[in-house]
């Protein structure tokens, strides 16, 4: 009862306290359960990340070594589960599959599925850190009619990933060393950013109390639409489209700022950073080095340093403190890597994991815990008498 007030998109209105993640839009922070990302991306790994977002603390040695050995325990899928991408037509997008296949965990597994049982959380948690890089890695398999590799534990987390994705049963994998300490940093970078379309919608999920596997398979479906998650690949879209145009990138971007329909610069602007994003300025470093070290020579990445140099100069961008976010280099690096550009979304998934895992368990745990239920201010009709459909 009581007022109600109006906030589309909640764009001033917290729906939780959390110790997760600490952004200051404004200055350009970002920061991890207190560690500047900068620090976390040069230092330390995303399993070691993963369960500092989800626990609260960095590991010590043996947390560390338990936490990754109990993560290899699970990178199995139930070869029954493997049945299920022969369901989809092979060119599928691989967003829908990869929830599709999460949502269907909670029916193989359902021995993890009360999220008030401790043992049952933490079980569901390895297994989903485990499964989900086997997930995509099949979901790349179908989409180009390889066979599908059993996972190999000798490996990290990341090159595991990389093996079952670009390698083959019979042949030795060599993980190049370089790719794989990207992917992984770019993973950290995309492990959490507190209250984002996905992570609020793991949390109005999970406020309902279903279990950890249905929240995360909605989580991916928020993911995936272009605003959010999807950007990566729209990026990548928008600069082979300016290629094609001749690699004119004034006249792309009048276009943006004629507004016309469905024209944004992609990868530009975000709700909270009115400044450069902190992990875009990490990932052109990166972007360069990959590029370089694969000795690609891709003129996309040309245009994208025009392209944002031409926008940072320009008063539509500058008034509106539109800066280069996540995206906006992303693509790049993962084309480079030889990921398609409709799997980008499904690397940022990967990366996304921890974070929601986070914040599901924290939302469980917060003591002040109410099931989501937003108000709205009704605008329809008042009330009005109903009409056999004879007399309409
Ligand atoms: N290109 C052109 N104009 C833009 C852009 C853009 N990328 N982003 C915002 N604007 C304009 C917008 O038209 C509006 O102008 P005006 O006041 O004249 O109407 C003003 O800037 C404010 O924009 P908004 O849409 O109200 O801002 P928002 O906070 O609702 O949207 C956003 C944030 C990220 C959805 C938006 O900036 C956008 O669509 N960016 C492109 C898509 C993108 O790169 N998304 C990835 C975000 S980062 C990673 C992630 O979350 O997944």
């Amino acid at each position: 009862t009581g007022l109600v007030t109006l906030d589309p998109g909640f764009v001033n209105t917290a729906a939780c306290e959390s110790d997760i993640t600490y952004i200051d839009g404004d200055a350009g922070i970002l920061r991890y359960r207190g560690y500047p990302i900068e620090q976390l991306a040069e230092k330390s790994n995303f399993i070691e990340v993963s369960y500092l977002l989800i626990y609260g603390e960095l590991p010590t040695q043996q947390q560390y070594a338990e936490f990754a050995e109990r993560i290899k325990r699970h990178t199995l899928l139930h070869e029954d589960l493997k049945q299920f991408f022969d369901g989809f037509p092979r060119d599928a997008h691989p967003m829908p599959v990869l929830s599709s296949a999460v949502s269907a965990l909670s029916t193989f597994y359902q021995d993890s599925l009360n999220p008030f049982d401790k043992d049952q959380v933490e079980l569901s948690t390895a297994r989903l850190l485990a499964k989900l890089p086997t997930i995509a890695a099949y979901a790349y398999k179908k989409s180009v009619g390889q066979p599908f590799l059993y996972p190999d534990n000798s490996l990290g987390l990341v090159e595991n990933f990389l093996r079952m994705t670009f390698g083959f049963p019979a042949e030795p994998y060599e993980v190049d060393p370089v790719m794989a300490r990207a992917l992984d940093q770019l993973f950290i970078l995309h492990a959490d950013h507190e209250q984002n379309c996905s992570t609020s919608t793991v949390r109005m999920v999970g406020s309902s109390e279903a279990n950890l596997f249905a929240s995360i398979s909605a989580g991916i479906n928020a993911l995936f639409g272009p605003l959010h998650g999807g950007a990566n690949s729209a990026v990548l879209e928008m600069l082979e489209g300016i290629k094609a145009n001749g690699g004119d990138v004034d006249s792309f971007v009048n276009r943006v700022k004629n507004k016309e329909p469905g024209v944004r610069l992609m990868g530009f602007g975000h709700r909270v950073y009115k400044n450069y994003d902190p992990r875009a300025a990490i990932i052109k470093k990166t972007a360069d080095e990959v590029l370089t070290r694969l000795g690609s020579n891709d003129p996309l990445l040309d245009i994208a340093l025009r392209l944002e140099e031409k926008a940072l100069a320009d008063d539509y961008f500058v008034d509106r403190k539109l800066y280069p976010n996540v995206d906006f280099y992303t693509g790049l690096i993962y084309k480079a890597m030889g990921f398609p550009t409709k799997f980008f979304t499904v690397l940022f998934a990967l990366g996304r994991l921890p974070g929601w895992i986070a914040h599901w368990r924290e939302m469980l745990e917060d003591p002040a815990r109410k099931i989501s239920r937003p108000r709205q201010v009704y605008t329809g009709s008042g009330e009005r008498a109903y009409a056999p459909i004879t007399e309409r």
